[in-house]
């Protein structure tokens, strides 16, 4: 570990204090799916929903994230590693402000999932979009798996790196099923509880 001599430092406003005064508690609602899935459109749809209902939110997305923050890092699974490590970290501070986290990351190794789950405890909430492969590449939003099949890309989910599909999510919705809408609902029904609990 780099940094050394380093202790916690305590303050007044906590955690608690800022739920009681929004009215709700914090999670990390973590999307995890292929490119192409839907992970971006869902979130964007139940963070709508969200706000409406005056809970506070933000969003942390792979493509974004990718052009600040983590601009450093690639598509290794080393850097992806490193990619979902920082993105949990991220989370935790937001969980602490208090707001609600959506992100929206590939998060394809079960190792990385673990670990992120492990910086955030039980305020990390798994949504498995599960949408075929092929149906991904069908869509291809962004012309990126026509790029990936020829070579182009290099490491790609699904077509040249792996995507181990959560075996244990604590939810599951399929976006070549059900219309965004029932999908946001889906989730809604998960977590309202949660979010309403008192810490
Ligand atoms: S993750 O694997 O580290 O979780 P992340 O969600 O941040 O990935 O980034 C995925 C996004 O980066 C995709 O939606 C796509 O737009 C873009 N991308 C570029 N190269 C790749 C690649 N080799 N594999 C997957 N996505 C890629």
């Amino acid at each position: 570990m780099a940094s050394t001599n380093v202790k916690k430092q305590e303050y007044n406003v906590d955690r608690s204090a800022r739920a009681q005064r929004k009215g709700h508690r914090a999670l990390v609602l973590w999307f995890v799916g292929l490119s192409g899935s839907g992970k971006s459109t869902v979130s964007d749809a139940l963070e709508k929903f969200l706000y409406e209902q005056q809970i506070d939110t933000y969003t942390l997305d792979g493509d974004n994230i990718r052009m600040g923050l983590n601009k450093d890092l690639g598509f290794t699974a080393q850097a992806r590693s490193e990619n979902i490590r920082r993105i949990a970290e991220v989370g935790k501070l937001f969980v602490d402000s208090g707001t609600v986290v959506l992100t929206a990351f590939i998060t394809p190794m079960q190792q990385d999932r673990q670990r992120a789950k492990d910086i955030l405890g039980e305020d990390y909430i798994e949504i498995y979009v599960n949408c075929p492969l092929e149906v991904c590449e069908a869509r291809d939003v962004k012309g990126l798996y026509a790029r990936a099949r020829t070579g182009e890309i290099p490491n790609f989910t699904g077509i040249s790196a792996p995507f181990e599909a959560p075996q244990h999510p604590d939810i599951e919705i399929k976006t070549h099923e059900d219309d965004i809408q029932t999908c946001v609902q889906q989730i809604w029904e998960v977590i309202k509880t949660k979010l309403t609990s008192t810490l």
